[in-house]
């Protein structure tokens, strides 16, 4: 049997075998904090610019004053600015080999470490982990990893049951379905029969023209494009059933209140002509992309903000985070699509040089055998597709499931606004009380 092993690349700190190192960046706000008797919430960076997700953290703010917490962003190595190689970081798979969760989570075990060293006062205060998608993964998993360091994760739409067989590979596709059914009559109906309407379209020359011109798109459509156009209005749907926030907001895209919804206002006819029904996706897609009114055409090649950072993540995918999604058309809106890992893995191999190890989460993290771990929330929505691979039955009295109905895609992390539904002003109230015991527990053990 062969084993890997994972090089120790660590921030500031030698490792075993390579001592070089890099410059994380981490942002700090203490205005609220108190060294008598108050907490560090420390945020574990996710796929993307650390400023845009503080920005759009706004829980942690609000909580700060009530907890006396010290609030810690920290960037995750290959993202925003925290890039170990520079502009090089991306080139290679031998460049790329330090892209790892396990190595993530040790970076922010690093700076706990630092802080508790050099802030004056920080030292013996309890520090929460809090982390929205793959970074709720990253809070569940280091407390799981590094239960010495942080008394507890708030891990805010975390799917880490998202691999292997843990969920059935289609849940994800039914619940962005399901979505849209809900938010408007024939909404999904129309959306599942623009798919061969396109194909449709799509066979003539002139068709793929005409097509082009009424998707408003900046380049015309080529056969070799149809493929990826679709893939493109795919991921809008998902995009869009992710950030069905009650209010107005920007965060993938700056949209409407309940954008699924007003979507749906376009969508209430399946019966129409190709051409029609083509039309109507455009106006959909329109609000997605040009809420803003600022857009003179739509690219296929964009779907959200560029503060994600798209290529890590492509290259993460094709290591350890490997999820399985898969369609049948007839549960789901879409076209028919059977997960095939060999497929994939040739795919990964050809775009980075990779083969992906699709057990390898698991092996690390536990799968579903983690009743021995404590004091981690986990909290989603269930209008999120991402709740289909989260944990939303408690495990057991410290490994908590909260459950918010008409929640998007950690739709609790967001700044209150007086929008918000009482649903998820209960998770927040649930949620601190929860973290007010963990730290009252600490300072309560920390006397004895
Ligand atoms: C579309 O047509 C089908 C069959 O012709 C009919 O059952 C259905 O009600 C129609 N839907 C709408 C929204 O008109
Ligand atoms: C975006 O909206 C503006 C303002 O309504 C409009 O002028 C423009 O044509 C729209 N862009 C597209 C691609 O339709
Ligand atoms: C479309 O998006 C791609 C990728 O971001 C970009 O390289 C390209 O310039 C864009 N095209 C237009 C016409 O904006
Ligand atoms: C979890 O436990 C079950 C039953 O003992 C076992 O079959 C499975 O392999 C375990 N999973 C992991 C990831 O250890």
């Amino acid at each position: 049997m062969k084993i890997s092993f994972l090089l120790p690349f660590l921030v500031d700190h030698f490792g075993f075998s390579d001592s070089r190192t890099f410059e994380q960046r981490y942002l700090i706000a203490d205005k609220h904090w108190q060294t008598n008797g108050g907490s560090i919430l420390f945020y574990t960076g996710n796929e993307g610019d650390i400023v845009w997700f503080c920005n759009n953290t706004g829980f942690m703010w609000d909580v700060a004053e009530e907890l006396k917490a010290m609030l810690v962003f920290a960037e995750h190595r290959y993202y925003g600015e925290s890039l170990p190689f520079g502009e090089d970081s991306f080139k290679d798979s031998q460049h790329l080999n330090f892209l790892t969760s396990e190595q993530a989570l040790a970076d922010f075990a690093e700076l706990i470490r630092h802080l508790k060293e050099t802030v004056p006062g920080a030292e013996n205060q309890p520090v929460i982990v809090i982390g929205g998608s793959y970074g709720g993964m990253l809070a569940a998993w280091f407390r799981m990893k590094y239960p010495h360091l942080v008394v507890g994760a708030l891990a805010a739409s975390a799917p880490i049951w998202q691999f292997e067989d843990l969920v059935p590979c289609s849940v994800f596709m039914k619940i962005v379905t399901e979505d849209f059914r809900k938010s408007g009559p024939y909404c999904s109906e129309s959306i599942r029969r623009s798919w061969d309407a396109i194909n449709r379209l799509s066979s003539t020359g002139s068709g793929l023209q005409q097509l082009s011109k009424t998707l408003h798109l900046c380049s015309p459509l080529t056969p070799g494009d149809i493929s990826n156009l679709k893939d493109w209005i795919s991921e809008t749907w998902v995009n869009l059933a992710m950030v069905d926030y009650p209010y107005e907001a920007n965060f993938l895209q700056p949209l409407p209140a309940w954008p699924v919804k007003v979507v749906c206002q376009y969508l209430k006819n399946p019966n129409v002509s190709d051409t029609v029904l083509m039309e109507n996706i455009f106006q959909a897609l329109n609000i997605y992309y040009n809420y803003s009114g600022q857009v003179q055409c739509l690219n296929i090649s964009q779907t959200t903000t560029s503060s994600l950072g798209s290529t890590g993540w492509s290259y993460q995918s094709c290591t350890e985070m490997v999820m399985p999604f898969c369609t049948n058309g007839v549960d789901d809106m879409f076209e028919s699509y059977l997960w095939d890992l060999d497929k994939f893995s040739e795919d990964c191999f050809s775009q980075w040089g990779v083969k992906p190890r699709p057990y390898w989460i698991t092996t690390l993290y536990g799968g579903k055998n983690i009743s021995s771990h404590s004091n981690i929330i986990f909290s989603n929505g269930d209008l999120d597709p991402w709740s289909g691979g989260g944990v939303t039955k408690d495990i057991t009295d410290t490994l908590v499931a909260i459950n918010i109905p008409n929640g998007a895609h950690h739709l609790d992390l967001r700044a209150g606004t007086a929008l918000d539904p009482s649903t998820v002003l209960l998770s927040r109230l649930l949620e601190v009380k929860h973290m007010k015991k963990w730290i009252a527990d600490f300072y309560k053990n920390a006397k004895v």
